[in-house]
């Protein structure tokens, strides 16, 4: 993308919020996110309130670089430096530990710190000219889906932000894989960056544990969802939802539902169980396009007349592994 004079303009505008303190809206190559100062706690709180996000969960800090990255981690192991060298920028988000000059506001107390250089020009634009390291969540509400436009940051939270920069749809769609280092390498959320690729420069095998080590407090029924529509949503893999389309005898309703699923062939053969309305994520297959298709059709379903989301899991290969993340933290029943 080319930044011309107008979104220089724009860019300018948000680097004078950054400075004094603000929040501003601003686009990535995974999805939008909602930015403060990293150094300034009075603005990273003002993310939190925003976001109306616990402070128990942490942001991640983006840098446009290795000595902005040398600005708020402690030490760099040799594996980090790989990484780096092979992802960024891009969708991965490195946790390492801490400088304690690093607020503990922006990593909820914890040590360490999840850190990420993004791809999107914009998103540079705005690190490099305020020269901070910025603090930023996905741009919705605590829950909701992330946003993939800036429409949808606008919708979401419009009335709390006063500049969303606007650098069009975000190309990858869904968010960055985080991966722990501070031990043995351990996958914490999959996302846009591939298991499989990360093992190929890695060289080996690498764990995955999605309820990671942030700890939660317990509150039933509140955090057991996340990245949800606000219509019901119920996910399977292919088996079940032919089961349960049968056993649930629900073939009457499937004309007010909606089916997410992977191509044209699950198409094919869910029209024949009934269903009336299938937005396949990639035509053909392709699990960038899919992903990249991820929110934005979810929020489509969710602005439209539909009263029920079925969600067909993806092979549990390349994206497809962050696609089912998110559709499986989707499940609600009404909220
Ligand atoms: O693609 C992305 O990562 C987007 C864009 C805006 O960069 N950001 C994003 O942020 O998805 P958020 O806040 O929605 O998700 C951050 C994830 C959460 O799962 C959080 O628990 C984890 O990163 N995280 C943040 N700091 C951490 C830390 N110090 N240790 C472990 N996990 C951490
Ligand atoms: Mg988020």
């Amino acid at each position: 993308m080319i930044i011309d004079g107008k979104q220089k303009k724009n860019i300018d505008r948000a680097v004078e919020l950054i400075l004094s303190g603000d929040v501003v809206g601003f686009p990535t190559e995974t999805v939008y996110g909602l930015g403060a100062d990293a150094h300034n706690i009075s603005a990273v709180k003002k993310i939190f309130e925003i976001k109306q996000r616990p402070d128990w969960d942490p942001l991640i800090v983006h840098v446009a670089g290795r000595e902005q990255l040398e600005t708020v981690v402690e030490e760099l192991p040799p594996i980090a430096v790989k990484l780096i060298e092979k992802f960024w920028p891009g969708p991965l988000t490195i946790v390492l530990k801490k400088k304690t000059s690093l607020p503990s506001e922006v990593t909820s107390g914890l040590e360490a710190v999840a850190v990420r250089m993004p791809r999107h020009l914009i998103a540079l634009a705005l690190i490099k000219n305020s020269n901070k390291a910025i603090a930023a969540p996905s741009a919705n509400q605590f829950q909701g889906l992330s946003p993939t436009t800036a429409r949808a940051v606008e919708k979401s939270l419009g009335k709390k932000v006063s500049v969303i920069l606007d650098g069009g749809p975000c190309l990858v769609g869904v968010e960055s894989t985080v991966i722990s280092l501070l031990d043995e390498p351990i996958i914490l959320r999959p996302g846009g960056i591939s298991l499989e690729d990360l093992e190929i420069v890695l060289g080996h095998k690498i764990k995955i544990n999605v309820k990671s080590s942030i700890v939660r407090p317990v509150s039933p029924g509140m955090l057991d969802f996340h990245y949800a529509p606000q219509k019901p949503l119920r996910y399977f893999d292919a088996k079940g939802l032919t089961e349960f389309v049968k056993k649930r005898g629900i073939k009457k309703n499937l004309s007010t539902a909606a089916l997410v699923c992977f191509s044209n062939k699950e198409v094919k053969k869910f029209e024949n169980a009934g269903f009336k309305n299938i937005f396949p994520l990639s035509i053909v297959g392709n699990y960038d396009e899919a992903s990249r298709n991820l929110f934005s059709t979810l929020r489509e379903i969710d602005e439209s007349e539909f009263n029920m989301i079925y969600a067909l899991a993806f092979p549990e290969e390349r994206l497809g592994v962050a696609i089912n993340d998110r559709l499986k933290k989707a499940q609600h029943e009404g909220r």
